[in-house]
This record gives C-alpha cells, sequence and structure tokens, in this order.
C-alpha cells in the first residue's frame, strides 16, 4: 500500500508536538523514523493508524483520506489493511498464543487455525500456541505480537519501537524475523526505532523534529 502524509501538524490542546510533517511510502517500503523521546513519534504513528486525530494537514493510504472516514470507517479499514506492533509487546494475559495471534481474524470472521499455526511457524513460534502468555520470554511475546500484527496480511505494518525492551540479541533476532515477514509479503513498514542497528536496515531512514520530518544525515 501507498502511504501519503502533506504537511501533518499535531497539537495537544496549545502545545504542538510537530508541524509540516511529509512523508510518503512507496508499497514494500521499509522507512525508519528516529528522533528525539518527547518528539512526538508515537504520536505520529497513532495519527498515521488514524487512532489520533490531528489538527492540519492529510493522511492518505492508497489515496483514501483517513480524515474524512468517521470512528467506524477508521476502525474498519485497520482491521484489513493494517498491522501494528507496539514496544510493549500488548499481548492479551488471558488468552494463550494461539488465540492471541487469532484476534485481527476473528475481528475478520475468519476462522483459519491453519493460518495460525502457520503464522506461529513463521515466528519460531511452532508448538507454543497453547502456552498462556505468562509462560513466554519478553523476545517471544514480540514475536507473538508480531505474528497477530501480520496474521491478517495487512498492507502496511506500523511499528513503534518494537525491539526497545529486548536485549540487543534478541532485539536483532526480532527484528530479522520481522523484516523477512514484511519482505516475504511486500508489506510497507514504518518503524519508529531508537536502534541504529534496526534504522540501518531501512531503506530510508527519517529524522522527526518539531518542524518536521526531514532525512537523516549520517554523520559517520
Ligand atoms: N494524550 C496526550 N495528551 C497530551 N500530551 C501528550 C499526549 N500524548 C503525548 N503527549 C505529549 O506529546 C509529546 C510527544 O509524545 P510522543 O508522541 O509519545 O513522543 P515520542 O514517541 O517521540 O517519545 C510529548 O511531549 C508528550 O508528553
Ligand atoms: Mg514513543
Amino acid at each position: 500500500m501507498s502511504l501519503r502524509v502533506d504537511d501533518l501538524t499535531k497539537r495537544y490542546g496549545e502545545v504542538a508536538v510537530f508541524a509540516h510533517v511529509n512523508l510518503t511510502v512507496a508499497d514494500g517500503e521499509f522507512v525508519a523514523i528516529v528522533g528525539e523521546s518527547g518528539v512526538g513519534k508515537s504520536s505520529l504513528l497513532n495519527c498515521l493508524a488514524g487512532l489520533d486525530d490531528w489538527q492540519e494537514g492529510r493522511v492518505l493510504h492508497d489515496g483514501i483520506d483517513l480524515g474524512t472516514l468517521d470512528e467506524s470507517a477508521r476502525a474498519h479499514w485497520r482491521r484489513q489493511a493494517l498491522g501494528f506492533v507496539f514496544q510493549a509487546f500488548h499481548v492479551l494475559p488471558h488468552l494463550d498464543v494461539a488465540q492471541n495471534v487469532a484476534l485481527p481474524l476473528m475481528l475478520l470472521g475468519i476462522d483459519d487455525h491453519a493460518r495460525v499455526d502457520a503464522m506461529l511457524a513463521a515466528v519460531g513460534l511452532a508448538g507454543l500456541g497453547s502456552r498462556l502468555p505468562a509462560q513466554l520470554s519478553g523476545g517471544q511475546l514480540q514475536r507473538v505480537a508480531i505474528a497477530r500484527a501480520l496474521v491478517h496480511r495487512p498492507r502496511l505494518l506500523l511499528a513503534d519501537e518494537p525491539t526497545g525492551n529486548l536485549d540487543p540479541s534478541t532485539a536483532s533476532q526480532v527484528m530479522d524475523l520481522l523484516l523477512s515477514q514484511v519482505r516475504e509479503h511486500g508489506t510497507s513498514l514504518v518503524l519508529v526505532t531508537h536502534s541504529a542497528a534496526a534504522a540501518a536496515r531501512a531503506d530510508r531512514v527519517l529524522h522527526l523534529k518539531a518542524d518536521g520530518l526531514s532525512e537523516a544525515v549520517d554523520r559517520h
């Protein structure tokens, strides 16, 4: 899917978070967004997902202007087209691993155990479907979250510091897996990260500042 952001400005009350953000992401492209803590990276991703509102500008997915959709149309679009991975996993503790991964399919009325099992195998969790999240490591929990974000084959994946709670070696394995999945399926990826190693793997790295998004300058 292609994503275009035109001159986006976000404020909380009177406080401007970012202004004049422009961005295009081509079908299948991987764009990393870096920036200081508090500069609005999470807020920007939430706007791209239509989970938060903005004050000026437009967010277009495949030409569809998110700003023109009401809440239920946005929710419908998200269920079909979007996957989201958070730093803190957000796996539901009372559902087992397979049930967590099956959630997006359930919301679409699809009952497909084989697809859930295949997704678990693809993220290295074959055979762990009946475990509860409390019985998994951090790296495994993030694999569950990645499987859940991709099981419905979204065209766009948004990831907010998905390796931020993982040790470097686990982080690198989780990035490998995330990238192999998005590359295999041609999913577009917008990844917010503090990790230079993760950003280095992107097709493009952009730097978010209060006055907009620009190509990150590599000074090395
Ligand atoms: N719901 C909210 N209401 C008011 N201010 C918020 C809210 N969410 C975030 N902020 C503020 O907006 C700024 C950007 O936050 P955030 O998007 O989380 O930044 P980042 O992800 O880059 O660390 C911060 O100053 C934060 O305190
Ligand atoms: Mg954040």
